[in-house]
């Protein structure tokens, strides 16, 4: 079962559909990994508090662009408030797989990223250090 979500993984970090960025984008927010410096940065353009197209840019290993990439096709369509509602475990069920605490770190980072913008708001705590 591992492999095929190990396959899932790769093939988002190889082919991501989210790649890009969004020229006139709603809501524009970046973040680090401040265990190894990577960012992300998303665009989301966002119409009557839908979020209608969502393009994530920046550098990171397979885990965090792979997971930005599975975010990414999670939350477009939904609201603003159901992006502020996502958790950890939104996450977690989309990488499928058990990961250590630094690659937790990664896996989280666009969902740090994506909270923060849709909050509106230049910090971020919750969830992130309970591990
Ligand atoms: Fe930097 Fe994973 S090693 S985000």
């Amino acid at each position: 079962m591992d492999d095929f979500y190990r396959e899932i993984i790769l093939e988002h970090y190889k082919h991501p559909d989210h790649r890009g960025q969004i020229p006139g984008a709603s809501i524009s927010h970046e973040e680090d990994n401040p265990l190894c410096g990577d960012r992300i940065r998303v665009d989301m353009l966002v119409k009557d508090g839908v979020v209608e197209d969502v393009k994530f840019s920046g550098q990171g290993c397979a885990i965090s662009l792979a997971s930005a990439d599975m975010l990414l096709e999670e939350i477009k369509g939904k609201t603003l408030d159901e992006v502020r509602h996502l958790d950890k475990q939104a996450i977690l069920d989309l990488i499928g797989i058990p990961l250590t605490p630094a690659r937790l770190k990664c896996a989280l980072l666009s969902l740090k990223v994506v909270k923060v913008g849709a909050y509106g708001i230049a910090e971020w705590q919750e969830d992130e250090d309970a591990e």
